[in-house]
């Protein structure tokens, strides 16, 4: 079996059919949303919270993302792996953004990346294609940005619609093969999906965009206090917390280990 490529996703667009991404983080986690079916695995720079424990995406490295990146492309046989260019690795110029996704690439084995912006990013969207490296973009809420946008909030609201449909449209002219939108009103991520050829990607993005993304940590019960727009699939936080205490208290009473779990 071979790998998803974005030419597929493209396929899907022409047919109609939408699919799901998730984010992974590890080998692990990844062989089995890989196993489950999810044909593209993004490597978030998310991860400067879900892993990391920073409290926001700003502060996460190249240098950490990239054995990050390395161990969900080894978990993984069908999925396309995107690799997230963190805060201050591509914003500079064409140059510095090919030279981070080629470390994506080249080091972890990554098979597109992802970076934050509209037109302001256009020069790096043209680069990194014109070297055969897949971008996809990412528009509305832009983590990265957070302190211009002033805290994490939905955008493209009235006028602001206009500017993220424009950027949306020189993104696709560029050559990103799909954009993620992130909690912008789902009448407009809607008009985006319809005016655009290449996938949208929503996520608090309403239902009419091509894919959905969620972070896998948000989806199965392990943030505290997910946003509005995550739907839980699973209890993990619970269960993990369960498991956690009946260890500690078999252990304590000397329950586990017993017998069975001895060599002879
Ligand atoms: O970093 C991330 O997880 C993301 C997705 C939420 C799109 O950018
Ligand atoms: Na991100």
């Amino acid at each position: 079996g071979r790998r998803v490529t974005v030419r597929d996703l493209a396929a899907a667009k022409e047919r109609g059919e939408r699919w799901p991404m998730l984010t992974a983080y590890d080998a692990m986690t990844a062989r089995v949303f890989d196993e489950a079916g999810i044909p593209v695995l993004l490597v978030g720079d998310s991860a400067a919270m879900v892993v990391y424990g920073y409290d926001s995406t700003l502060p996460v490295t190249v240098d950490e993302l990239l054995p990050l990146t390395a161990a969900v492309v080894r978990g993984s046989r069908r999925a396309l792996v995107v690799a997230d260019l963190p805060f201050g690795s591509y914003q500079a110029s064409p140059a510095q953004a090919l030279e981070t996704a080629a470390r994506f690439m080249k080091e972890a084995g990554a098979h597109a990346v992802k970076l934050e912006g509209g037109r302001r990013v256009l020069p790096q969207v043209e680069a990194l294609v014109a070297a055969g490296v897949p971008v996809m973009a990412h528009l509305g809420l832009t983590p990265q940005s957070v302190n211009v946008l002033g805290g994490y909030r939905v955008q493209g609201r009235g006028q602001a619609g206009d500017e993220l449909m424009a950027d949306a449209k020189d993104l696709e002219r560029a050559g990103a093969f799909a954009v993620v939108l992130e909690c912008v009103p789902a009448d407009l991520a809607e008009r985006v999906t319809t005016s655009l050829s290449i996938p949208t990607i929503g996520i608090g993005a309403g239902a009419a965009t091509d894919a959905q993304v969620l972070v896998w940590q948000d989806l199965m019960g392990l943030t505290p206090q997910p946003a509005k727009f995550v739907k839980r699939y699973g209890d993990l936080g619970a269960d993990l917390g369960r498991a956690a205490r009946a260890f500690a208290s078999d252990v304590t009473s000397g329950a586990f280990p017993t017998g069975e779990h001895a060599y002879g």
